[in-house]
């Protein structure tokens, strides 16, 4: 007699539904914490953070309007350090966490007026941010073009290599007693306006005490969850190339270099391994992640304009992914007005910056029920009919 996914279900306290960083990092606070955890995902450690740069960049990407979400974006570059001294131990990986620094350029004097008007910014919020002129731009960086006007020097604002965080994300969840679900989670289920866990795409019935719902920007469209908290999560496209840097050309860059180009964002991010990642586009196009031949034009001819150099590199990876965007471009954190249903996704342009900050606000909500004070501006409330906090 064939049993009902009920029957069949599998009980847990805490149900990530997503693997990718933002809900492997979740997964491995929870069991810290002493939950028992299960994560479903067809391909844990994938998503977005195989197409990401993992520029750490709360400072050189701050935006007029987004000054909470600034405060969010530091409190995680600070947790920086020791949370990859935690990982390397847990995990003995080495994550590629480089503190190189970071190099904002202005190629003409629009660019020039921008990044003036973005340097103010960075002062009046407190930020450390040196002007400085083409020449010395070109002194720490001898491979920039000659006609760079100027830039802002931010020594804080370093990189991770998101692959590596994401293995290493799924080893220690691995470690710490984590079970994975290798498939896809189908439907929320929902018994008497509690959510109560997941069916999967085999028909296994999940059942959790607590669902955490860190699908990126898959998060809107699990079936069963019911319109009222259903989050606004968009897709945004970002196709990436990925170069090679010949050791005879080493050190091409020393840090990571970006610009406005046109409008567009471009930037250049060096590894140590000689891997050099340039990104990237921001295309509202659904969940499509076909590489065209318009963004990897684009995406070249802006990067050559900042660095003439690259065109001697070998290609070796072209790729788009999909940033889970918010109408608020801010992450939706914590309990939603579903019992039993909590957020942490919405990170559109942050998610690997957000990372640590994320998985200590998670664990300390699935604790208490209640956002640590730091998060309290990301509650999915604030989209929700019966909102009862301040937008960001
Ligand atoms: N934070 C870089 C990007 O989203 O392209």
């Amino acid at each position: 007699m064939s049993r009902t996914p009920a029957e069949r279900s599998v009980t847990s306290d805490v149900l990530v539904v997503g693997g990718g960083i933002i809900g492997l990092v979740t997964a491995w606070r929870a069991a810290q914490r002493g939950f028992t955890t299960t994560v479903v995902d067809p391909e844990p450690g994938g998503g977005a953070a195989q197409v990401a740069a993992g520029m750490l960049a709360a400072v050189t990407e701050l935006h007029y309007g987004e000054q909470t979400l600034l405060g969010l974006n530091l409190a995680s570059a600070r947790r920086y350090p020791d949370f990859v001294a935690e990982l390397t131990e847990a995990t003995g990986q080495d994550l590629g966490y480089r503190r190189c620094g970071t190099l904002a350029v202005a190629l003409d004097s629009d660019d020039r007026a921008h990044l003036r008007e973005l340097h103010a910014l960075q002062i009046r919020s407190g930020l450390e941010s040196e002007w400085l002129s083409g020449r010395e731009c070109r002194r720490l960086e001898p491979m920039l073009a000659p006609g760079v006007r100027g830039g802002l020097r931010v020594d804080g604002d370093h990189q991770i290599d998101p692959r590596r965080l994401a293995k290493g994300l799924v080893t220690a969840c691995e470690r710490a007693g984590v079970v994975f679900h290798r498939t896809w989670a189908e439907r929320l289920t929902v018994v008497r306006e509690r959510a109560t866990g997941v069916v999967t795409a085999g028909g296994d019935g999940l059942a959790a005490a607590q669902v955490v719902l860190a699908a990126g920007s898959l998060s809107g469209r699990l079936e069963g969850v019911p319109d009222f908290v259903r989050p606004p999560v968009r897709p945004v496209k970002g196709q990436v190339l990925r170069l090679t840097v010949p050791k005879r050309y080493a050190p091409f860059l020393s840090r990571t270099v970006r610009a406005v180009v046109r409008g567009s964002h471009v930037y250049l991010v060096p590894r140590e391994s000689g891997e050099l990642v340039v990104g990237a586009t921001s295309e509202e196009l659904g969940w499509d992640t076909t590489v065209t031949a318009g963004g990897v034009y684009e995406l070249l001819r802006d990067a050559h304009e900042l660095v003439p150099g690259i065109t001697e590199l070998p290609l070796t990876e072209t790729r788009a992914g999909l940033r889970p965007g918010s109408p608020d471009n801010a992450p939706l954190l914590g309990p939603t007005g579903l019992d039993g249903l909590l957020l942490a996704t919405g990170h559109h342009r942050n998610g690997v910056l957000l990372t640590p900050v994320t998985g200590d606000v998670m664990a300390h909500v699935l604790a208490s029920g209640e956002l640590p004070e730091e998060a309290r501006p990301f509650t999915p409330h604030r989209f929700s009919p019966t909102r009862t906090e301040q937008p960001v």
